[in-house]
């Protein structure tokens, strides 16, 4: 009789897999792309700073509505909900069915994956602006690559 060895197929799919669970916590870095071609057509992330829609500074963690100066509908007024990590990803898949008759006028981010990177960005936006010196190091490569800022 004769062992078989495991199909380096089988390996790849198990490897992907526990890779997958492991990376499911999502990327700030790619979340930061997303909210810039997604979101801040309407939301910044500077405190105090409302557009069409409310600062998303320090949004993680504040209950719904929670910014004091900003006309939110009646429907998130009294959603109750808290904005953790887990509400935000179930909103943004389809934020007016989740939450009938609030004005985000946004289909969603059907992608699991852009979700989960979004909202890790928005679990960083939690410091004074300029206190993070990664806006710096940022634009450095920038010059490097020759890009130009406008
Ligand atoms: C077309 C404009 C628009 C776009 C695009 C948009 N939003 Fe909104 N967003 C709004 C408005 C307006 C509200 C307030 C909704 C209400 O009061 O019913 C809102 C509310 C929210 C809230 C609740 C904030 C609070 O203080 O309770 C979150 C969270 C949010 N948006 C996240 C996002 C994210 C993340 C994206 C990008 C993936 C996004 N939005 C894209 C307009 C927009």
């Amino acid at each position: 009789m004769k062992l078989g060895r495991f199909p380096p197929a089988a390996t790849f799919v198990l490897t992907s897999l526990l890779g997958a669970a492991v990376h499911a916590a999502g990327d700030p870095a790619r979340g930061a792309d997303i909210f810039q071609q997604n979101c801040s057509i309407c939301h910044s992330k500077e405190p105090g700073q409302n557009l069409v829609g409310p600062t998303l500074f320090a949004v993680v963690g504040r209950p719904a509505a929670g910014v004091a100066d900003f006309p939110y509908s009646a429907a998130m007024r009294g959603s109750g909900i808290r904005w953790t990590t887990s509400q935000l990803m179930a909103y943004l898949k389809a934020p007016r069915k989740y939450l009938p008759g609030v004005k985000m006028a946004f289909a969603g981010l059907p992608n699991e994956k852009d979700r989960e990177n979004v909202v890790a960005f928005l679990a960083t936006l939690r410091t004074a602006p300029g206190s993070a010196d990664s806006a710096a190091s940022h634009s450095s490569n920038a010059a490097q690559a020759g890009y130009n800022d406008r």
